[in-house]
């Protein structure tokens, strides 16, 4: 694999208004992998995409496209990455098919070759029995699907895909994670936006959190995990009113501050094994035996690693388990 960067931005801003929608990015997305950006509503997320794509004009900072300057050299980036659901504009009128083979004519393929790609990627897609229907009448999968297949009719270098499962049922989103996982097994490179954290979970190599415009923290899911301790320790009790004297054994237990949550016999607190599972699942084994101890009764207990969930709540809101 080249070690070239698919993208490269440094202090990337774009202002709108008193707005600094984007504040100041650095990325370095590696070539061949999915590249998951994290962020809340209104984080930065899709007026990052739409510069690198060259759809916006950034305030400052730089950003590079396959070493390319996405202000000086446009129409370099633009020949190598493509954006669902925004140069791939598919006609609601016009049938599955008609669609795709339509756009592939547009991109200069011959008759014979725009039918056998329509079909192949169809096909590719499930959408074989649905080719010949008019894409409104499509599901919001389907619809997800064809706006994806009509993205990569021109295998891209780089696909931007904006949030695409928002909105889909499980099946239609593991159908679409199929579909990008496949995309990259041909070798293209994919930046994904989305607000789910079990679908960067799935897809996404490397992942960086934005919120407000920044990156507020980057790596692999691993790192990311990693970083807000190793491991979760949720329990509920049989009677609330042992909460106060839960929450002092399992924090001296584990040292390590206890959240109480919503619901008044939960309590949850994260563990700091410094990366070893095995340090957490003894440090909770140790803290069960404690409240055992101290005549406290767990009706419910469970160690997991943290969820990107936690994580995120951890970066993105202080109130969360991060408090
Ligand atoms: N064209 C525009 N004009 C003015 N403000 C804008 C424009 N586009 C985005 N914004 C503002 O910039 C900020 C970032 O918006 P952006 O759409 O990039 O967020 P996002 O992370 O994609 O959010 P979401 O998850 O809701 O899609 C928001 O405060 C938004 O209101
Ligand atoms: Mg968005």
């Amino acid at each position: 694999m080249s070690t070239e960067l698919a993208i490269e931005t440094a202090g990337l801003v774009k202002v709108f208004g008193e707005n600094r929608a984007v504040d100041g990015v650095d990325l370095a997305v590696p070539t061949g992998t999915v590249y998951g950006v994290l962020g809340p509503n209104g984080a930065g997320k899709t007026t990052t995409v739409r510069m690198l794509a060259t759809l916006l004009r950034p305030d400052g900072g730089t950003a590079r496209v396959f070493g390319k300057d996405v202000m000086k050299d446009p129409d370099a980036v633009r020949s190598r990455v493509s954006l669902t659901g925004q140069y791939a504009s598919v006609d609601e009128d016009l049938t599955g098919n008609e669609n795709l083979v339509l756009l592939a004519r547009l991109l200069g393929h011959s008759k014979p070759a725009a039918r056998d790609r329509a079909a192949q990627l169809l096909e590719g897609f499930g959408l074989s029995e649905a080719a010949g229907k008019q894409v409104k009448n499509y599901s919001g999968g389907m619809r997800r699907r064809i706006d994806i297949a009509a993205s990569i009719l021109n295998t891209p270098d780089l696909l931007f895909l904006d949030e695409p499962t928002t909105g889909l049922d499980p099946r239609s989103r593991n159908q679409v994670w199929d579909i990008v996982r496949a995309v990259v097994a041909q070798g293209t490179t994919v930046l994904l936006t989305t607000q789910y954290l079990d679908e960067a979970d799935q897809l996404a190599s490397r992942i960086a959190v934005i919120d407000h415009g920044r990156v507020i923290a980057e790596g692999t899911k691993g790192e990311l995990k990693a970083s807000v301790g190793s491991g979760t320790v949720h329990l509920r009790l049989r009677d609330a009113a042992q909460r106060p004297e839960a929450e002092r054994v399992l924090s001296r237990a584990l040292d390590a501050s206890v959240l109480l949550d919503a619901d008044p016999v939960a309590l949850t607190a994260r563990i700091d094994a410094h990366g070893s599972d095995r340090g957490a699942a003894e440090q909770a084994a140790r803290a069960l035996a404690e409240l055992a101890r101290s005549g406290i009764t767990v009706d419910n207990f469970s160690l997991g690693q943290p969820s990107l969930d936690e994580v995120f709540l951890a970066l993105t809101d202080k109130k969360g388990v991060a408090a």
